[in-house]
């Protein structure tokens, strides 16, 4: 494993005394060449991680599905636009459900994809320019405006770098990254920025003494911008997290950044720099409020498992050819083990009429009755 990545945040933090856990985690996540994202693919076998794109096509086939519905209830342009789009591989699975089941609707479409990681956007291009050449364009997030469409990620969110925070002796202090006895260590200093406070205050988060809490403020930057940027759309943001009440509830005493090295948890924020996934839950209150400020509505929150159940995912449980492809796909609704528990999906729109009824407040017992159909159907070995 080549250091330099190591070396450079040592001299960094040397240089400078100390710096915060957001730009330590985004050096270790981005920086050109040398961050875990810019380099080697991360996703599936390979990589330290697995996301529901990986578990299955139709997670994107399912979202496909819903993204058509979308456009269709709320009388859109057919403007798609994934924002952290990793290995390409979600883009790919709703284009070639699209091309096959929605050919007008695909000719129709424009897909855009906004990316980080320069070596993610090679990645991206060999992928899905051999079956949809020329059918996506590539802009950076600047370039997005007046935007009328879908918009969507899925584990974008977690990804971005945080502050971590504690109450100490009653103050509010932040976790700075900082050579202590020749290694990095986490120390408690002033806030970096008043922003943190202010980001507590928002959602009215009182922390107990010693707690640690995760706060990313580009999350803030981020939705605030996509609120000024969307004139007439819908944005779905699935990730793992919880509302604040939750996400902050005092027992999550550590916070919940942490890092994924060959599909294994650790807490070793300092070691293997670059070579491991670093990441934090969301908090889907402040995506909620930030947004609202500028007109972007919240129209719905649910887990995961319903989100993809109510936009048809159990046709492709059904459809699917063996019993190893219908495990695949249940993994992405299962509530124990799979992206069930922690997943969530949140709908927010804005320049669009949101008194109409969308198939999402389905009742929960029709969807239970069918989910137990499904689920309890003896399937046979392939
Ligand atoms: C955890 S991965 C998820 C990838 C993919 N969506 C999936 O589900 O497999 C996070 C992705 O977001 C990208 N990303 C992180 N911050 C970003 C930003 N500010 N702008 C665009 N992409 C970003 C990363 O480079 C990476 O592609």
């Amino acid at each position: 494993m080549d250091n330099s990545l190591q070396k450079y945040v040592e001299n960094l933090v040397r240089e400078k005394g100390q710096i915060t856990f957001a730009e330590f985690m985004d050096i270790a996540l981005y920086k050109e060449g040398e961050g875990y994202y810019q380099k080697q693919n991360p996703f599936g076998q390979q990589g330290s991680f697995y996301t529901s794109v990986n578990a299955s096509e139709s997670f994107g086939r399912t979202l496909a599905r819903s993204f058509v519905y979308l456009t269709d209830v709320y009388e859109l342009e057919k403007r798609f636009c994934e924002m952290g789009a990793g290995s390409g591989m979600l883009a790919n699975d709703i284009l070639n459900f699209l091309k096959n089941e929605e050919p007008d609707f695909y000719n129709e479409l424009t897909y855009l994809i906004i990316e980080k990681s320069e070596y993610l956007i090679t990645r991206q291009k060999e992928l899905i320019e051999k079956e949809h050449p020329d059918k996506v364009k590539w802009i950076p997030f600047d370039e997005l405006s007046s935007f009328n469409g879908v918009f969507y990620s899925n584990e974008l969110v977690d990804a971005f770098p945080v502050h971590r925070v504690i109450r100490m002796n009653g103050e509010i202090k932040e976790l700075y990254v900082k050579e202590i006895d020749g290694a990095l260590r986490f120390s408690p200093d002033e806030l970096s920025t008043p922003e943190l406070q202010e980001f507590l205050d928002n959602i009215n988060l009182k922390i107990t003494e010693t707690q640690i809490v995760d706060i990313n403020l580009d999350l803030r930057r981020f939705i605030e911008a996509m609120a000024k940027k969307i004139s007439k759309g819908v944005m779905l943001t699935i990730d793992y997290g919880f509302e604040a009440p939750m996400l902050y509830q005092s027992y999550r005493r550590d916070g919940t950044v942490t890092c994924y090295y060959n599909h294994t948890q650790n807490n070793d924020f300092f070691e293997r720099i670059g070579y491991q996934d670093i990441t934090a839950f969301v908090d889907f209150t402040s995506l909620s409020l930030y947004g609202q400020r500028d007109g972007l509505e919240p129209l719905g929150f649910m887990p995961q498992w319903l989100y993809l159940v109510q936009s048809g995912i159990l046709d492709e449980i059904e459809a699917a050819p063996t019993d190893l492809a219908k495990a695949s796909i249940k993994s992405l609704i299962m509530p124990e083990g799979g992206f069930g528990t922690n997943f969530h999906a949140f709908l927010q729109g804005k320049g669009i009429d949101t008194s109409k009824e969308l198939k999402y407040g389905r009742p929960a017992k029709e969807v239970l009755n069918k989910m137990a159909e499904i689920f309890s159907k003896n399937e046979t070995s392939d």
